[in-house]
């Protein structure tokens, strides 16, 4: 019966206390970021939850090296907390392309940037349904990393798909190349929307009362659906965090 044991760990606390020990047991991340991820916190604290976590950051970054991407795409910068690790990952001599709807974050990201003498981050300003489609790079993309408003995330995915076919000139997303979708279980929402998930009691807001039955929860499961469905396409639907489906590109 274990290897059909749905439960992550036994408990909340059990759960905290196993996430913290992994994290001090894996591989950091560079103080500057650390750094960055601590000062957003504190002067963004109404949206600095945008950011991917610290632990989850150690994953991309142990992925992104053993994968051996150079060039990676960014669906969703805020303030290009997840940016830097991409850059780091890749080294100063790949690259890294974020796309971002709000100049304000846009601008915060290039600061730091500047700031941190990070040279290989570029970010495109607008929004990215409008110009994800138009991008043609010389060389593809080795990963893609979708995390913005989770409503658009079934268009990313088809316009993805669609801008890498075998054969085409200019294709967005290398054969073999990954696409990771981000926040992919939304509080386990997409899973479980039942009365059982105790998410459904927290305050999301005015503009997301009753979130679960939201249309990016939605959105969220037709993606999923396209990921398993798509015979181009193998996945890992990771169940940590927020969730990330991991898939991979065969063609
Ligand atoms: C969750 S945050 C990204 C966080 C970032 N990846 C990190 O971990 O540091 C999502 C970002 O996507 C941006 N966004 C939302 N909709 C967008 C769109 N249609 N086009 C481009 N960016 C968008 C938001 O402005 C926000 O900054």
């Amino acid at each position: 019966m274990k290897d059909e044991s749905p439960i992550l760990y036994p408990n909340e606390r059990v759960g905290e206390r196993i996430s913290a020990y992994a994290k001090a047991y894996t591989t950091g991340i560079p103080k500057h970021i650390i750094e960055y991820h601590g000062h957003i916190r504190e002067t963004m604290p109404k949206t600095a939850n945008y950011m991917v976590s610290i632990s989850q950051a150690q994953a991309m970054l142990f992925l992104t090296k053993t994968f051996g991407a150079k060039r990676i795409l960014e669906v969703g910068v805020y303030v290009g907390l997840s940016s830097l690790i991409w850059s780091h990952a890749v080294g100063p001599d790949g690259q890294v392309t974020g796309l971002e709807f709000d100049p304000s974050f846009a601008k915060s990201a290039e600061e730091a940037f500047q700031k941190q003498g990070v040279k290989n981050v570029q970010v495109i300003v607008g929004d990215a349904l409008e110009t994800l489609p138009t991008l043609a790079p010389t060389e593809p993309y080795d990963m893609i990393f979708i995390d913005a408003q989770k409503s658009g995330y079934p268009e990313y995915l088809n316009t993805i798909l669609k801008s890498s076919q075998p054969g085409s000139q200019r294709r967005l997303l290398r054969q073999g190349g990954l696409i990771l979708g981000d926040n992919i279980l939304r509080c386990g929402f997409v899973a479980d929307d039942s009365e059982d998930n105790p998410w459904r009691e927290f305050d999301f807001g005015p503009q997301r009362r009753e979130y679960w039955k939201s249309e990016d929860i939605k959105a969220l499961r037709r993606y999923n659906e396209i990921v398993s469905k798509t015979d181009r396409l193998e996945n890992w639907l990771c169940p940590l965090w927020d969730g990330v489906n991991i898939s991979r590109l065969l063609d």
